[in-house]
């Protein structure tokens, strides 16, 4: 036994409102294709905010809803291929922001949409070797800043926002039994890197995509009941990255999942990549859907290609 549980959540979206129908203005697109293809309505996108303002405004929000102050923060890990700067990182900029101490280890990771979980295993992992019991975990993304506007079908997909946890580690825990996993397939999802001759820009073969999303996001459900030894009725609420609607309704249709266990926020925010799955946690809470008895299923998935899953408990 030791492990972490979510002591508190927070998130955080910029104020602008992109909505389909301005795409359809400006794209070659409309209304009805992006709702019944994706789900999305709108998705909101940087204008006066930053990666930065992002983070810190969700992490408060975290940290004032765990009711820890930022010098009991042992580390942070922030999931994001999208920060301000490569250096400082964001989970630097954070650092510096709240006043977390300076001997806690702060990094950015970057694993697309499966980077939160991938944080989240990664903290509980840190956290067994800390002095400190309590981490920061927060999954931000600003892709519009890399969206590629002559792509139709990527760029009306994605959103900027910010989730954050607060956890806590404790021996007497259960572990969040993370499964992880990467194809090593990076042709059909893909942002270049620096290069002073070309912009960095999303780019993704949505159907390609898609059938490996409805291929792995089951996978991932029975390795973790099998992991744990629940079964579907044991868990209370299920998180799913929220990349496409139809991805969801499959995996609830195929395990009989009810409609009170799982949610979708894709119309509101479209897909925010790693900030997806601690957004939906943030608002669950929020609207007490879950609370500190829940016993909650995430799983991600995306660039890498990369997939993971985790069980959590709050405290
Ligand atoms: O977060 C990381 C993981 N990401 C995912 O899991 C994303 C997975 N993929 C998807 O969500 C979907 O594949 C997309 C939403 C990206 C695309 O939906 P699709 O149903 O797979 O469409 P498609 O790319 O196969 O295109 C179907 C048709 C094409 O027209 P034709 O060739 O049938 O005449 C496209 O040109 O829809 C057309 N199309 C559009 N039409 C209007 C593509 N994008 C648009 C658009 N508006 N924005």
């Amino acid at each position: 036994m030791s492990g972490i549980r979510i002591k508190g959540t927070g998130f955080s979206v910029p104020e602008h409102i992109i909505t389909n129908e301005y795409l359809s203005q400006i794209v070659d697109t409309n209304e009805e294709w992006i709702l019944t293809r994706t789900g999305i309505e709108h998705r909101h996108h940087l204008s006066k905010e930053s990666h930065s303002d992002l983070c810190t405004w969700a992490a408060r929000m975290a940290l004032k809803n765990a009711g820890i102050q930022p010098d009991e923060i042992g580390a942070c890990i922030v999931a994001t291929l999208t920060a301000d700067d490569l250096v400082p990182s964001a989970a630097c900029a954070l650092q510096r922001d709240l006043g977390l101490p300076q001997d806690s280890i702060c990094f950015d990771l970057s694993a697309g949409c499966t980077g939160f979980v991938f944080a989240l295993h990664t903290m509980e992992c840190l956290l067994a070797n800390n002095k400190k019991k309590y981490g920061l975990v927060v999954g931000c993304e600003t892709l519009s800043k890399i969206i590629n506007w002559e792509d139709r079908s990527t760029c009306i997909l994605f959103g900027d926002g910010a989730g954050a946890t607060v956890v806590e580690f404790d021996e007497n825990y259960s572990s969040i039994q993370a499964i992880y996993g990467a194809s090593g397939n990076d042709q059909i999802l893909r942002v270049n890197g620096v290069d002073p001759n070309k912009r960095s820009l999303i780019y993704m073969e949505g159907k390609a995509v898609f059938k490996f999303a409805v291929e792995v996001v089951p996978y991932c459900l029975d390795e973790m009941l099998k992991r744990t030894g629940k079964k579907i009725d044991d868990v209370d609420f299920f998180v799913f990255h929220q990349a496409n609607a139809r991805i969801i309704d499959y995996v609830v249709k195929k395990y009989h999942i009810p409609a009170e266990k799982y949610y979708k926020n894709i119309s509101e925010y479209g897909n925010t990549s790693a900030a997806s799955i601690p957004i939906v946690l943030a608002e669950l809470w929020e609207q007490k859907k879950i609370n500190k008895n829940s016993c909650v299923l995430c799983i991600g998935f995306g660039g890498g290609l990369t997939w993971g899953g985790a069980m959590l408990e709050f405290s």
